[in-house]
């Protein structure tokens, strides 16, 4: 079978590495993909947001299974449009994908099927959304509804910083992402994530992870799309699993299946662990990046077998069997990210980098006359298994120093919290 992916961060790079390697796989494209994934598959420049050249393409091609990747394009709805065109696809359908797409979507959804979550109401003024506020305590918690990179949820200390995290959705600096205002309530916990392989009625549990939002070492500084992750989430214990899975997944499969809008692909909750239990923040509707990474340096089974499997509905007849070893990556990002940052600098190292067992994925590379340039952000992640989170920090950290990039840096605890709990 011929398979398309499309992406081009680490998050693909990982998938691409994992899909290479079933044997269902006769040959991997990736649209547009990048440095890294070109050592898997052939990438080619289509434009994802132009379905119609999507479905030319695997018409083309003869194309089997179309893995989609980054939610933009599920929540624009290529599935939909895949599938009406009669080529399998792995992902939700874009009414489904609202689970990211929208806030107030997961919200309501949670509210009626009794889905601990932040007490919440959403808004489509600014007036009334102060108003709102008297009947809060602080901090409060201010998020644009729809789609906004990770950018639209302001956490204000304070009263004036709430009122102007509103301002600011409504006057436009979160885009079309602004136009309705959910405010919550502050969860006091532990962050952590857990990933659901989901085929419309039955969710395949695949693993939990930690991530690492800021960019700064202690968990300073501004929010980034993640600077590492580990997997499993050492506070994700069976009992935090199993109610997970039995108190928010399992009634978010039901709540969508009675909408009629059965959920297919992956299903990655973000947890707040709480003095009373798991408690939902968000849903993302595909895989996380960098978690992804991790998740598929442990994953034992077929990737494309699983995927399959949930775009078939026949999840009770898959299982997954896994690396017991934690694994980690670091991500490696430009120097100035999540601000801005010079583009085209050199990385050498990368091969040495991998000599001992660690893999490195690539995010924002590019490859010009036989030299790897870094062109996003995100550049590089460094992944490894170890005994403990203790070793695979250690192997990957080890890999890292042999990466030559001048305006590259990373975090230098990524692993922190599990490390700690392990001490
Ligand atoms: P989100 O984009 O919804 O994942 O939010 C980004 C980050 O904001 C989360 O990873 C949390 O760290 C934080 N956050 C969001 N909502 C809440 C909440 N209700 N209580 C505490 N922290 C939150
Ligand atoms: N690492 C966070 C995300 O993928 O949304």
């Amino acid at each position: 079978m011929k398979v398309l992916l499309i992406g081009s961060g680490g998050r693909e790079h990982a998938l691409a590495w994992k899909i290479v390697q079933s044997p269902l796989c006769e040959k991997l494209y990736c649209a547009p993909g990048n440095a890294g994934i070109a050592k898997s598959a052939e990438c080619v420049s289509l434009d994802a947001s132009d379905h119609n050249a999507v479905i030319s393409f695997c018409r083309y091609k003869n194309i089997g299974f179309v893995v989609v990747g980054p939610e933009a394009p599920l929540v624009a709805g290529l599935v939909d449009d895949l599938e009406e065109a009669g080529i399998d696809a792995f992902g939700p359908s874009a009414y489904a994908a609202q689970l990211e797409g929208s806030k107030g979507f997961t919200k309501d959804l949670c509210a009626e099927f009794n889905i601990p979550t932040a007490a919440y109401k959403r808004f489509t003024d600014a007036d009334s959304a102060k108003d709102f506020l008297n009947e809060m305590s602080l901090p409060v918690v201010v998020k644009a509804d729809g789609l906004a990179a990770g950018k639209g949820v302001i956490i204000a200390e304070s009263r004036e910083d709430a009122e102007a995290g509103i301002d600011a959705c409504f006057e436009g600096s979160f885009g079309e992402a602004g136009h309705e205002v959910v405010i919550e309530e502050f969860l006091v916990g532990e962050e952590a994530s857990l990933f659901a392989l989901c085929d419309g009625q039955t969710a395949l549990m695949l693993g939990t992870a930690q991530d690492h939002k800021r960019v700064g070492d202690g968990d300073t500084g501004p929010n980034t799309g993640g600077m590492g992750a580990y997997s499993p989430a050492p506070v994700m214990t069976q009992e935090m699993i199993d109610r997970t899975m039995s108190e928010i997944i399992v009634p978010t499969l039901a709540g969508m299946h009675s909408r009629g809008a059965p959920f297919r692909g992956i299903l990655y909750a973000g947890l707040m662990i709480t003095e009373k239990g798991p408690e939902l923040i968000e849903y993302n509707v595909r895989f996380g990046d960098p978690e992804c990474q991790v998740l598929m340096l442990r994953l034992k089974s077929d990737i494309l077998t699983l995927m399959q499997a949930a775009s078939r509905g026949s999840m009770l007849e898959v299982e997954a069997a896994w690396h017991e070893d934690p694994a980690l990556t670091i991500v490696m990002a430009s120097k100035g990210y999540p601000g801005s940052y010079e583009k085209g600098t050199e990385i050498n190292g990368v091969t040495e980098a991998e000599a001992n067992g660690a893999i490195v994925f690539h995010a924002g590379t590019s490859e010009k006359d036989g030299q790897l340039l870094a062109t996003g952000g995100r550049v590089l992640n460094v992944t490894a298994r170890g005994k403990t989170v203790s070793d695979a920090q250690k192997a990957a950290y080890s890999a890292v120093s042999q990466i030559n990039w001048d305006n590259g840096f990373c975090r230098t605890d990524i692993g922190w919290r599990a490390i700690e709990r392990e001490s």
